[in-house]
């Protein structure tokens, strides 16, 4: 089994549903407390001992790279000021040199479409995707989770979350073979059903191990749900030949990608924040709307 160090970053989105404010920002540069969600991404992808990094960008999206290049005026003031710990916060988001690079997807044909970008990067090698718009908050990274199950199966690993029934047209679905309440065996995978057609109530969130092999069955780029190039029908025609497992990760996920969500992840996060939880806390029990 070979060891996972690669991770893939699907950042060409137009984040439509957080206008205004991704008019002209990239929508993964929100910050939730004061770290943009990218950065979340990659801290938990090496978290778990990933060292290179791709990202599928789009036009606009150029601070997704800036951000975790070296800001060598930012950092010459900052030292000059003595400020020591604004230094060591830039230096824990910097990449070594070489460590990420970026690809284009030109046209938003679908996140199968966005990872076939990525082949040249991937090659022979298994890989994660990290969706930035997915935050998980958990006493251990979720890909550190998942990283473990990979070893564990020496296959394809996907974390899940139960989902409620009217909720299941959101997600890719899966179809549900041996379950041992942590580990299930994945026999099958349906891109946004119809709820009454859903094979089970167990979705795909936002964190995937896969092997090099779903590159050969993205590649005949076909189109599905939306008609877009979708992951999940890749990751389907791998079923059976390789394992396949979906991990019951522990943690709470929020869907930055809407508002609600975004907003709620504001909060958990800064409730575990020592410097700030008090404060937090005190404003939601007082706050009284005004009129
Ligand atoms: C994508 C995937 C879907 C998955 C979801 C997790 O959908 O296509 O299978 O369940 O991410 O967040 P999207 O949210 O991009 O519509």
């Amino acid at each position: 089994m070979k060891a996972l160090r690669k991770a893939v970053l699907p950042v060409a989105g137009l984040g439509t549903r957080f206008l205004p404010a991704t008019k002209a920002m990239a929508k993964e540069m929100l910050p939730v407390v004061d770290k943009p969600l990218i950065q979340y991404a990659i801290d938990e992808a090496r978290a778990a001992g990933i060292d290179q990094f791709c990202m599928v960008t789009g036009r606009g999206k150029t601070a997704l790279v800036e951000h975790f290049d070296v800001a060598y005026e930012l950092e010459a003031t900052l030292r000059e000021r003595n400020k020591q710990t604004e230094l060591k916060m830039l230096h824990d988001a910097q990449m070594p040199p070489g460590a990420m690079v970026a690809v284009r997807q030109q046209v938003p044909l679908g996140l199968g479409h966005a990872i076939w970008c990525a082949r040249a990067f991937i090659g022979d090698d298994p890989f994660a995707i990290l969706l930035p718009d997915d935050l998980i908050l958990s006493d251990v990274p979720c890909m550190v989770q998942l990283a473990r199950a990979y070893r564990e199966t020496g296959g394809n690993v996907v974390a899940v979350a139960q989902v409620l029934h009217e909720h299941k047209s959101r997600y890719g679905i899966l179809e549900v073979g041996a379950d041992d309440g942590r580990l299930v065996e994945v026999r099958g995978l349906v891109e946004k059903p119809h709820p009454d057609d859903a094979p089970s109530d167990l979705s795909v969130i936002g964190r995937y191990i896969l092997l090099p092999d779903v590159i050969r069955h993205l590649a005949v780029l076909e189109r599905g749900t939306g008609n877009e190039v979708q992951l999940t029908d890749g990751m389907a025609r791998m079923i059976g030949n390789t394992p396949f497992h979906g991990l019951r990760y522990e943690g709470r996920r929020f869907d930055c990608g809407d508002k609600i969500g975004f907003l709620e992840a504001q909060i958990a996060f800064a409730l575990r924040r020592p410097e700030m939880a008090d404060a937090v806390r005190t404003f939601l029990k007082t706050y009284q709307e005004s009129a």
